[in-house]
């Protein structure tokens, strides 16, 4: 699959018709929306754990330097915890062309987190295995390193990996990953 999904996320009407869509983000979401919603509510889902093992060739690194950014990767017991957030259907277009390096629309349950609780399906960002810009599982310290080094056009990338453990903190979500390598990150310049 080519690195720019926009296209191929125009083509993915889940729900088409619905006046209202709940997205469930998982990383640069959760701190940072970037876009106008109606709601927002934490929320989990089932089956998924976060990794860093996204490329990021357009945002936290360079096509010559990529850095790497969360994707989810399926493990049947694991729970994913996140924001899920309340949008109309005019922000998915401007979030396909910001997600466009490899992430795909897909269809989850979100279970809420707060005291409403409930559960609704929803859509979420997903960079599977099969996209150019996949780089998958390395060692730790490698990923830190490689998020150490890594700049692109939205900052550094040592800023998404240390703003997604603090808004992860801040839920009170404890996520092994992010913060193994948050704690490997070297101090900053
Ligand atoms: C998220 O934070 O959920 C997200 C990550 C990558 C692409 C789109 C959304």
């Amino acid at each position: 699959m080519s690195h720019d999904t926009t296209r191929l996320n125009r083509e993915r009407n889940h729900f088409a018709g619905h006046e209202a869509i709940w997205l469930f983000g998982y990383g640069s979401l959760i701190w940072k929306a970037g876009f106008p919603y109606l709601e927002r509510r934490p929320a989990h889902i089932h089956g998924w754990v976060r990794r860093f093992w996204q490329g990021s060739h357009d945002h936290r690194g360079t096509q010559a330097a990529p850095g790497r950014v969360a994707t989810l990767v399926r493990e049947p017991e694991a729970v994913c915890h996140g924001m899920a957030y309340r949008i109309t259907p005019e922000v998915l277009a401007p979030l396909d062309v910001r997600e466009k390096n490899g992430y795909l629309r897909e269809v989850t349950t979100l279970c809420f987190d707060d005291e409403l609780g409930g559960s609704t399906q929803g859509l979420v960002y997903l960079a599977g295995a099969d996209n150019a810009a996949y780089l998958g599982e390395a060692p730790l310290d490698a990923i830190a390193e490689q998020i150490a080094a890594s700049h692109g056009p939205s900052g550094p990338n040592r800023d998404y990996l240390v703003n997604l453990a603090a808004a992860l903190r801040e839920l009170e979500v404890e996520d092994e990953h992010v913060f193994a390598l948050a704690a490997r990150l070297p101090p900053a310049d």
